[in-house]
């Protein structure tokens, strides 16, 4: 191949990369992979990231519990969305690179979280309630192995 073609094929490369970026910028998500090949890497110590997942916890424990606050499932939603994005972002942690029963679980958090955000978004606590179960069940699944 010429120079000229390798150089146009090159541009046609970016071209295209900066498309496909733009394309899951504009929709604010990035899957793993892409995120992965974007040399995405958390800056939250583990040890932080896991503070910042019990306290969100928490708080989704207090809006499944307190029924006098008229943005009670507004608020429950945001908790629950930062939650899975905590388990989303645990995903890319060290431990996660070596062992794919880390990876699961964190991957069961973010699915689970996000699940819940459903949940509140239809105001249906029941479903909310089971949500919150499964998920401490998945905090302590990994904490027996890893913690
Ligand atoms: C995929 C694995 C995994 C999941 C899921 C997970 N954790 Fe953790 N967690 C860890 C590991 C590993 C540690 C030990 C990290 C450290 O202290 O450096 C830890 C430690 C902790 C600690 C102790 C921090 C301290 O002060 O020592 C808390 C609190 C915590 N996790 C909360 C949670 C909550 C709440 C959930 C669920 C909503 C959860 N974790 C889900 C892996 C996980």
């Amino acid at each position: 191949m010429n120079r000229g073609k390798r150089v146009g094929l090159s541009v046609a490369g970016v071209l295209v990369g900066l498309t496909a970026w733009a394309f899951v910028a504009e929709r604010g998500v990035v899957r793993a992979q892409d995120a992965a090949a974007l040399g995405f890497a958390p800056v939250m110590p583990l040890h932080s990231l896991m503070i910042e997942q019990d306290l969100h916890f928490e708080n989704i424990r207090h809006w499944i519990r307190t029924s006098d606050d008229p943005e009670r499932f507004v608020k429950l939603r945001h908790e629950a969305l930062a939650l899975a994005e905590m388990g989303n972002i645990n995903g890319f942690h060290a431990k996660a690179a070596d062992h794919a029963d880390y990876r699961q679980w964190a991957a069961e958090l973010k699915t689970l979280g996000m699940a819940l955000a459903g949940h509140a978004e239809k105001q249906d606590l029941d479903a909310a309630k089971e949500s919150a179960k499964t998920i401490n069940a998945t905090c302590k699944a990994c904490h027996e192995k890893y913690q």
